[in-house]
């Protein structure tokens, strides 16, 4: 999967006689990436504050550095999805090799991911949803919908983990992996069309004041929580 993050960047000249200035940059994990008004950079910044780049024309340097993120509430929303994927993960390796041992290990990972996924939905739906709504319904329905899927598989998924039988059974333990791998999918199948396709509209459509104060408002959502 290749993920990408809008940045805004100082950019100094190196050779040529334009002035530093601040540009809105597309970022990508791959090694060349286009820059708004024809740049390339020409290697990866994930994870780096520093970075070359070259126009494309006059092949002209530049280096520069990171200011801020032109989509913080976009990013937000991604830090979370690769939280969640981590607990995925730990869900997938447990359930691949279930056995009565590891049903805590499922339960671990399930309730890990109901923490982050809790304030993650409310997030989206009290904020992220209704700003984009108006101009997106049908991917917004498609949204609610994926969401709603999420929550009856992970409520099967929670209600067989609380009502786990002292001694389980192949057949409970075969059932246990089935809903489980479905929850995996359902929220991996989600997180993809969220990123592919829901952020990439939204980081066109919301100006940088609407990420900030969404941003801003996802952190108070978080912080809440945290003291509560
Ligand atoms: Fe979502
Ligand atoms: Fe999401």
């Amino acid at each position: 999967m290749q993920y990408q993050s809008h940045f805004r960047v100082h950019l100094e000249v190196v050779a040529g006689n334009a002035e530093p200035a601040v540009y809105n940059v597309a970022v990508t994990a791959t090694r060349m990436c286009a820059l708004e008004g024809g740049w390339v950079i020409s290697r990866s910044l994930a994870g780096q504050v520093g970075f070359s780049a070259w126009s494309i024309d006059e092949v002209m340097a530049w280096y520069g550095w990171i200011v801020a993120s032109a989509t913080p509430a976009c990013d937000h929303l991604r830090q979370d999805h690769r939280q969640m994927e981590e607990y995925l993960d730990r869900l997938l390796t447990a359930l691949s090799h279930i056995s009565p041992e590891l049903v805590s290990d499922v339960r671990g990972a399930v309730t890990s991911l109901q923490c982050v996924e809790t304030l993650h939905f409310e997030k989206e739906e009290s904020l992220f949803y209704p700003k984009l709504r108006p101009a997106f319904p049908d991917l917004l329905a498609q949204m609610d919908l994926q969401h709603q899927d999420i929550r009856e598989v992970e409520q099967h998924v929670a209600e067989m983990l609380a009502d786990t039988p002292e001694i389980p059974e192949q057949r409970w333990l075969d059932e246990l992996r089935r809903s489980g791998i479905e929850l995996y999918d359902r929220i991996q199948h989600h997180i993809v069309d969220e990123e592919d396709q829901l952020f990439r509209v939204a980081g066109n459509h919301l100006t940088p004041e609407d990420q900030e104060t969404l941003a801003s408002a996802f952190k108070k959502i978080q912080s809440g929580k945290s003291q509560g």
